[in-house]
């Protein structure tokens, strides 16, 4: 049986009508996925699961693109909304909730002294830098991961249309773990540079030392150490990063899974930094939005209480090795790679062997959903992936799924396999060592 999207194919064409892309997010839109043998619009979710607009069900892996850490309608959070709601969305004056919330990030994140509140993440990683120029009198900064749609970053990135030379040149990316390779960028100026930012973990591991000699740079030429914690935070550790891996940024920024899907953001830091948020300009209309706050109280509490960094690595471990078996008993081990910490774990094409990356990745995205589960590259993991059965049926799927490719493989023409369109690249969000 092949699953229907004709719902989901006359939605997008009416949406096309209104909406640039008919999404709001490129990693949501066709191009991320086999137009015509994929679903485009979903309509409801449940624990991990989530159903489209023509009734297909999937065990879902992308969660919203990471925020849904416990999962979709999680009874305690939406609790602590509907209570919220009771009283009130936005304030013409500040909360308390903000403070509650403020200080069980305190609490629990190594650097953070004082925290302020965003939307988005690219809200917290804006701010971080433009602090860090205001505490430094600097301009530059030195880039390594993803961070967000803002000029200051995106203009490192193939996508730049739109964002001015002059800005561009202010940002240069170094290569994750290579601290050679940020010091020579920084000894070439040695009093240019604001802020270092990166993510310190994420489908590559920091190699013992590389997070300490980013710290020991960034101190000894006088640089803003800013950890971006959105993927990593409340997921690696309650603490992010800096607490797995014991190295204390100056400011760190948090997003994604704190509010199990409501839309708020955090910079942490230090005092004597944050204090300049006092200073410069970082105040917005919806920064202390009551519904999310009770939201982001709600997750952090269960996520804190439930172990949910511990959970996400006995579920991801198990997958992990589930996966690489599939990938080893269908013969498929030169096309397709396991990535990733237990916390994060992926399935890669490698772009070797018998296809390259487009053709591979668009033919497990198609038979991943065939076979019930929607995904990207990456297992993003809430705690509902923890209900009965949830992890065996998705490696059930995993089996099917990677055994059509591999028939699709052997076959002459593995294109005529799919039923789509391929996947189009956005731009290569993050650098993946293919190699291990
Ligand atoms: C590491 C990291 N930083 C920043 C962002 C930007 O967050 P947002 O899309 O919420 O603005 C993202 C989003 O994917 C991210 O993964």
């Amino acid at each position: 049986m092949t699953r229907s999207f004709d719902r989901s194919q006359a939605l997008y064409q009416r949406a096309l009508e209104t909406i640039p892309l008919a999404s709001q997010t490129f990693s949501k839109s066709v191009m991320s996925t086999v137009e015509g043998a994929a679903p485009l619009f979903l309509e409801q979710g449940d624990g991990a699961r989530v159903r489209d607009v023509d009734g297909n069900s999937y065990v879902d892996y992308v969660m919203g693109l990471l925020p849904v850490v416990l999962g979709y309608r999680d009874p305690d959070v939406d609790t602590a909304i509907r209570a919220q709601l009771d009283r009130g969305i936005s304030f013409s004056l500040a909360t308390e909730l903000e403070t509650d919330l403020a200080e069980r990030l305190v609490s629990l994140i190594p650097c953070a002294e004082m925290v302020r509140f965003g939307k988005n993440g690219s809200d917290a990683t804006s701010a971080a830098v433009r602090l860090a120029r205001a505490h430094t009198g600097r301009d530059k900064v030195a880039i390594c991961g993803y961070h967000g749609w803002h000029d200051w970053y995106i203009g490192t990135t193939a996508r730049h249309l739109g964002v001015p030379k002059s800005v561009r040149e202010l940002s240069i990316t170094f290569p994750f773990n290579d601290a050679n390779a940020l010091e020579a960028l920084l000894k070439t100026e040695p009093d240019a540079f604001a802020a270092v930012i990166l993510e310190p973990a994420g489908l590559e591991a920091p190699e013992t030392g590389f997070l300490e000699a980013v710290r020991s740079l960034c101190d000894r030429y006088g640089v803003v150490l800013v950890f971006d914690e959105i993927v990593t935070g409340f997921r690696i550790h309650m603490g992010g990063a800096q607490a797995a891996y014991g190295v204390t940024p100056d400011l760190a920024c948090f997003g994604k899974a704190m509010g199990n899907g409501m839309p708020i953001s955090a910079i942490v830091g230090k005092g004597n930094m944050m204090r300049l948020m006092e200073d410069i300009f970082f105040s917005g209309t919806f920064g202390g939005e009551a519904l999310s706050l009770a939201a982001a109280i709600a997750t952090v509490d269960k996520l804190n209480s439930e172990d949910g960094p511990g959970k996400f690595s006995e579920m991801g471990a198990r997958l992990k090795k589930g996966v690489l078996s599939v990938i080893n008993s269908h013969g498929v081990s030169e096309e397709f790679v396991t990535k990733g910490d237990d916390w994060w774990p992926a399935l890669l094409p490698t772009g070797r062997g018998r296809g390259d990356a487009i053709l591979i990745g668009s033919l497990i995205k198609q038979e991943l959903i065939e076979a019930g589960v929607l995904m990207g590259a990456t297992f993003n993991l809430c705690l509902a992936h923890g209900d009965t059965g949830v992890i065996d049926e998705t490696l059930a799927a995993c089996d099917a799924a990677i055994g059509k490719v591999a028939e699709a493989l052997k076959s002459n023409d593995p294109h005529a396999r799919l039923r789509g369109k391929p996947m189009q690249p956005i731009f290569q969000v993050r650098q993946h060592k293919l190699e291990d």
